[in-house]
């Protein structure tokens, strides 16, 4: 059976792609998620211009998306290439755009330049390009191939796509834990769960993320700033955003304080008191609002993420506390967890770092691909992604 014209011809499992197409494309997702975090509404694409050399393939040109999504990573890696893209090989990790924006489309772009070969690991799932921008090149005598290490270029095109596809960012979700399961104690100070290669580490996916997520609960006990300050990318902290249905953030929180450097948007009923949302946007921060949960417990979650989505999130970074994990992951809303577990117990009754729904997607959700666990200093790093 021959594909539709214009289609990608899908590949048979076991067909395998040529290896330079293979290692290019391994180049092109590496540079994608220098962005990540950093390009939303848009995606956090790769591109490499390269032409096949005697021990491999010879890199004319590298590009990613650039901060605020624009330029693409096509134009950059053109650019960078220069003359030398005429008959050279682009790869790239999600279809070029084929549909004008605030600039022309990328495919536009490679005719221009010259390249003869595009290889691209999926189609772009917005309705604008949708495989348009393949069939245009191979309209104009372009060889394209379409799939190589598809699955890795979906999941890092995973809140892009899901944004697009559902409305909803992706959400990944962080907890640290004691070496006998609690995230925090009943009652007292806050607990130092894990150390500073951890604490590296968070401030790393912040950077990888578009907002950082908390409940109100994780505010009122802990007072947090959720920035990222890791020497070097202070400028990548993301927006902080509290789920808080009555709006008892109080104007004075460091997330709140700060939020005219680095933003807090705060997510409230739409019944939530008018004098406290006029009290956080004089200090600075943004009031969304959005219906209660329909048992009355909270937020209603998925208009929640919806309204996050409609602001163009992609990528959230969900840092507790325990009882905002749990309604995500009774919601369904889990695409990522990362377990950080210090090496001290707590020795008493405390709160539980997971739930029995989060148990459920941790323990026994096929489609969760469970990681290796990997020291971080005294502490245990594992992560969980749910690829399919
Ligand atoms: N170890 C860790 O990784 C970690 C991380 C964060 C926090 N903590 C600890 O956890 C404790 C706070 O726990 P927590 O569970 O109360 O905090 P939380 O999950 O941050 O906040 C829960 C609050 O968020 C609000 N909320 C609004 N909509 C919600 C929804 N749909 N689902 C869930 N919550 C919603 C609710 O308050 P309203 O109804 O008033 O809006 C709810 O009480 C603190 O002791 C903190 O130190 C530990």
């Amino acid at each position: 059976m021959t594909a539709p014209a214009g289609r990608p011809r899908a590949r048979s499992p076991g067909e395998a792609f040529p290896p330079d197409d293979v290692a290019t494309m391994r180049i092109a997702l590496a540079l994608a998620r220098r962005g990540l975090g950093n390009t939303w509404p848009n995606p956090a694409v790769g591109a490499v211009v390269w032409t096949p050399g005697p021990d491999g393939p010879v890199i004319l040109g590298r590009g990613w998306t650039q901060p605020g999504g624009r330029p693409h990573a096509e134009p950059v890696a053109l650019a960078q290439a220069g003359a030398a893209a005429r008959g050279a090989t682009l790869s790239v990790t999600l279809e070029p755009c084929s549909h004008f924006g605030k600039t022309a489309p990328c495919s536009h772009a490679i005719l221009d330049a010259g390249i003869a070969r595009v290889v691209s690991a999926i189609e772009d799932p917005d309705p604008r390009v949708n495989g348009r921008g393949h069939i245009m090149m191979r309209a104009h005598g372009v060889t394209v191939s379409v799939g190589v290490l598809a699955s890795e270029a979906r999941w890092a095109n995973r809140g892009f796509i899901k944004r697009i596809v559902e409305g909803r960012p992706m959400v990944t979700l962080k907890l640290a834990r004691t070496a006998d399961g609690y995230a925090a104690a009943c009652a007292g100070p806050r607990l130092m769960i894990t150390g500073p290669e951890a604490a590296a580490r968070v401030h790393l996916m912040r950077a990888q993320h578009d907002v950082v997520l908390v409940g109100v609960g994780t505010v009122l006990a802990d007072d947090p700033l959720l920035t990222c300050r890791l020497p070097g990318l202070e400028h990548r902290s993301p927006v902080r955003v509290v789920l808080d249905t009555t709006l008892r953030t109080p104007p004075g929180a460091r997330i709140v304080a700060t939020a005219r450097e680095v933003p807090t948007w705060i997510v409230a009923a739409l019944d939530a008191p008018g004098a406290a949302e006029t009290a956080l946007a004089q200090a600075g921060a943004v009031v969304i609002r959005v219906p209660r949960a329909p048992d009355g417990a909270g937020l209603d979650l998925l208009a929640a993420l919806a309204a996050l989505s409609a602001r163009g999130v992609t990528r959230a970074f969900c840092e507790g506390g325990p009882r905002l994990a749990e309604s995500l992951a009774l919601a369904g809303q889990v695409d990522a967890v990362e377990i950080l577990t210090g090496p001290d117990r707590l020795g008493r009754p405390g709160l539980p770092s997971i739930g029995p729904a989060l148990a459920q997607i941790i323990e026994r959700d096929p489609q969760m691909e469970r990681g290796e666990a990997v020291p971080l200093g005294r502490d245990a790093w594992r992560s969980y992604a749910r690829r399919r």
